[in-house]
């Protein structure tokens, strides 16, 4: 019979299939009906399945995806021809990967947030894993200002994380672990390369506690860049990529399976020209993908418009934004 161990070996094995990555569709409730009100949509539980029904069953995502990152409403969802989504990208032979975390909450007397949803997490991974789900993606938020983030955020991020990731690797479920430094400020590059190495160092440190097997485990950061509202921005793809290359190369052990980036709000172009820069670099210990939502999803999603005759054109800018992220 097969492990826990053996299982996550087989998805990471999967997840790490050179030149393609990982879209990120798990948008929660709150940030799906933004966006999709951005379009003019209103939203509800028909027009969300109708939406991810698009990029779940574009044809030949498999070409450039090892996986996809569902939303538990998903998760449970089938499509108009009533084939449960999770068949749909099991017979294309895409991994399926759940957020797990139930979303930010004020962290007492600051201004910081942390993430919910530790302690109903046992038993919903199992729920997850018996319908097919087989990695999962916790997210933390950092926000660069004058006093954040400070000390006992990250720490207590870290803790979190690392123990997030323990429990899905006890029941065969590969973590994502996703530190998320947000890009809104006017913060230089070099202070957020002073914060990453803070917030990555505690967070492997953590891991180390938890005895973590990185092997197994995928992590997606942000890129190192400055603010958005900085005079730097934006910043080369070269100061990007060597940003990030010096700072990851510090602190993130050798072993870890795999980096899969996020694209935090950077236009899709952008995310794309510096995940290539970043990519591009000689001698990587690591597999380095996207794990991108927005660079992604965002051009096509404005195509589509709620409109079932744009269909076809939305697929088409969809497979256009995967190609430009499997440029090597
Ligand atoms: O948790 C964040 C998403 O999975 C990545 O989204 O690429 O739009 O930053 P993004």
């Amino acid at each position: 019979m097969n492990t826990p161990k053996d299982i996550c070996q087989q998805t990471i094995n999967k997840l790490c299939a050179k030149n393609k990555g990982i879209l990120a569709a798990d948008e929660s409730l709150t940030t799906m009906n933004k966006r999709l009100a951005e379009i003019g949509l209103n939203s509800d539980e028909t027009t969300r399945r109708q939406y991810r029904e698009l990029l779940i069953d574009c044809p030949n995502i498999e070409q450039y995806l090892n996986g996809i990152i569902l939303h538990e409403e998903t998760l449970y969802q089938s499509s108009d021809s009533e084939k449960r989504f999770c068949d749909i990208l099991t017979d294309k032979g895409l991994c399926i990967g759940i957020k797990v975390d139930q979303g930010l909450s004020d962290l007492p007397h600051s201004s910081e947030k942390i993430t919910r949803g530790l302690d109903s997490l046992e038993s919903r991974l199992a729920d997850y894993f018996k319908q097919g789900a087989r990695f999962a993606k916790w997210r933390n938020v950092y926000k660069i200002d004058k006093n954040t983030p400070s000390h006992h955020l990250i720490g207590l991020n870290s803790q979190t994380l690392a123990h997030y990731a323990k429990m899905c690797l006890n029941q065969g479920i590969v973590p994502i672990i996703e530190p998320e430094i947000l890009i809104d400020g006017d913060h230089s590059i070099e202070r957020t390369k002073v914060v990453t190495k803070a917030i990555l160092s505690s967070l492997f440190d953590a891991c180390v506690s938890f005895n973590i097997d990185l092997s197994q485990t995928i992590l997606k950061p942000s890129m190192i860049t400055s603010g958005k509202q900085s005079s730097e921005w934006p910043n080369p793809p070269s100061d990007v990529s060597a940003a990030t290359l010096d700072i990851f190369k510090q602190v993130v052990p050798n072993h870890v399976a795999s980096i899969n980036f996020l694209s935090g709000g950077q236009s899709p172009q952008q995310a794309s020209d510096n995940l290539f820069a970043i990519q591009s670099q000689a001698d990587l210990p690591w597999n380095v993908s996207f794990s991108f939502a927005r660079a992604i999803q965002q051009p096509c999603m404005k195509l589509w418009a709620g409109e079932s005759q744009y269909v076809d054109e939305a697929r088409q800018e969809l497979i256009n934004r995967l190609k430009d992220n499997c440029r090597l």
